[in-house]
């Protein structure tokens, strides 16, 4: 019997992560971003992370066009940017803090850390790309606690 979709959904929301808003650009001025937690460390020697990007977002033609990213680990005063760019649609940028990093990828403010990458390798996931980059630039801002996601809703470490 095939998995259900949902119930895949369900079980892997017992997988507690971080929250990231993944940054990028289209490569014409027009910047990108999503609220990811798909995204993971993958190599030392050089160091790259990957992350896994839905082909059906409205910022999936910007990582393809730049072949650029920026992770963005969100603390746990930032639930709300994390909503906010948990949904398709309008300028998500606009009254948000940022400077654009190296790879011209947005680079948000009070965040813990952020790592700037550039794609190395793209892999096909059913309705995911998987980019593979190499980071080039990254740095640890703040020693504040993390936003976490577990079962479908926001945490803090404390609760
Ligand atoms: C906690 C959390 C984690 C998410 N992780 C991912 C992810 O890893 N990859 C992804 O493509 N979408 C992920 N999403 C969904 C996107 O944030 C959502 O589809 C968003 O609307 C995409 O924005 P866009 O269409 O403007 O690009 C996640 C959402 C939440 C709330």
């Amino acid at each position: 019997m095939p998995v259900d979709q949902l119930e895949f959904r369900r079980v892997m929301g017992h997988f507690a992560t971080g929250v990231t808003v993944v940054t990028t650009h289209d490569g014409a001025g027009k910047l990108a971003g999503l609220t990811a937690n798909a995204v993971a460390s993958v190599s030392l020697e050089p160091p790259m992370m990957l992350v896994c990007v839905d082909k059906k977002s409205d910022s999936y033609p910007a990582f393809g066009a730049s072949q650029v990213f920026a992770v963005n680990i969100l603390s746990n005063a930032q639930e709300t940017l994390s909503r906010r760019f948990a949904k398709s649609g309008g300028d998500k940028f606009t009254g948000v803090g940022y400077t654009l990093g190296v790879t011209g990828a947005p680079v948000l403010s009070d965040t813990i850390a952020h790592l700037e990458c550039r794609v190395r390798h793209e892999f096909d996931a059913g309705d995911h790309t998987i980019y593979v980059g190499e980071a080039v630039e990254i740095s640890v801002r703040s020693e504040g606690d993390p936003l976490l996601y577990f079962r479908g809703g926001y945490r803090n470490l404390s609760a």
